[in-house]
């Protein structure tokens, strides 16, 4: 593990340093708004197959880095390979997002098929000798409430219906799943970290579509269980939580879960999130992807405005959600530019 003494900005601010100038990722860093990764998706053949496929997958999440500079790299994978090795069938279909099988709920497997995620560990080994010594690596997994919304629903869907609707109807049978994906979640991160990630975040995209009752149950709970498990496997282990949509609800999620740091999404209130999120707790975030995507001098202020409620704190730049696909490249390297001063 890196300590404090780390070169690694994003990590020495993980440690609860103040940097002048904050380290910078952005989430989904990797993706269809870089013309590289249109080319390796295509020359893949599908989504998965650019996942599983250790080259490639490195390949994905060097691309960002190499262009821009960022302070971190987030392995390229993404969440739904938890339930695939759970053995739930998972395709992505082209523009239409993740199906999964719901029917393959009723018998999943007791335990993670390592096996079957052996590339994701391999691409992690072979980033972390690939990456530049500055650059963090960083792991993550859904956390249980997004993954299940979706081996619920077999599908994205606007307000999660299904897996809320059999929360409330068979809570038991509910608990039972998000009991096997946190036992999941800590082997997966665990691994990860093994293998070399240097930190992991915990992605909870539909944390904020539930009443504050049922986010306690179902979010705050479930991913304090997965931070203590990866923290007894592997001491000093830094975990980053991005509860989406958690609002007032984020200084009970911080101190119950003990994240070491929070990703906060573009609504939260900054000046209630800096005031009631415990010190040495890193904040991270939440420029608004759809003011990078929009630019030009709206951009500048919004930038200027997470630099300036941010300044007294460990802080690590980051959007408040996902770049989106048709975002501009030069959007994207004028944020940078202000961010590490150039005011250009
Ligand atoms: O951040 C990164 O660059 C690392 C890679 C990463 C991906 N997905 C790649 C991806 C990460 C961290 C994720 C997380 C993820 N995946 C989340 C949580 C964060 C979020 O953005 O909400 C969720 C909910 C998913 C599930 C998922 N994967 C959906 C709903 C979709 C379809 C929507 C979409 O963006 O296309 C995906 C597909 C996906 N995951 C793509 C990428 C680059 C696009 C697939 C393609 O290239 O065709």
């Amino acid at each position: 593990m890196n300590g404090p003494s780390s070169g690694k900005k994003l990590l020495r601010v993980l440690s609860g340093e103040h940097q002048e100038v904050p380290p910078v990722w952005l989430m989904r860093q990797a993706g269809r708004y870089l013309p590289e990764y249109r080319a390796l998706r295509k020359q893949a053949g599908s989504f998965l197959d650019l996942c599983f496929t250790p080259k490639l997958a490195m390949e994905a999440t060097l691309q960002p880095v190499r262009r821009f500079g960022f302070d971190a790299a987030i392995l390229f994978s993404d969440i739904l390979v938890v339930p695939l090795a759970l053995g739930q069938p998972v395709t992505f279909e082209a523009g239409d997002g993740p199906r999964l099988d719901p029917e393959a709920l009723g018998h999943l497997c007791a335990s993670l098929d390592h096996a079957r995620l052996a590339p994701v560990y391999e691409a992690v080994g072979l980033l972390r000798q690939a990456l530049p010594p500055e650059v963090a690596l960083l792991g993550f997994c859904g956390a249980p409430w997004t993954v299940a919304s979706y081996m619920v629903a077999g599908r994205g869907t606007p307000d999660q219906g299904p897996a809320r609707t059999l929360a409330y109807e068979d809570p038991r049978r509910f608990a039972g799943l998000i009991n096997r994906l946190v036992d999941a979640s800590i082997e997966y991160l665990v691994r990860q970290l093994e293998a070399g990630a240097e930190a992991v975040q915990i992605f909870d995209t539909w944390a904020g579509i539930l009443p504050p009752e049922e986010f306690a149950r179902w979010c705050i709970e479930p991913v304090g269980r997965i931070v203590a498990g990866v923290r007894a496997a592997v001491p000093g282990a830094r975990v980053i939580g991005f509860p989406r949509g958690a609002a007032t609800c984020l200084p009970r999620y911080v101190v119950q879960t003990g994240v070491d740091a929070v990703g906060l999404d573009w609504m939260i209130d900054r000046a209630f999130a800096c005031a009631s999120v415990p010190a040495h707790v890193v904040l991270q975030g939440n420029l608004d992807p759809l003011v990078l995507r929009a630019g030009g001098t709206a951009l500048d202020r919004a930038t200027d405005a997470v630099l300036a409620a941010f300044a007294g704190r460990p802080f690590v730049f980051n959007l408040g959600h996902g770049i989106l696909p048709d975002t501009p490249i030069a959007h994207v390297e004028r944020m940078l530019a202000r961010v590490r001063g150039g005011r250009a």
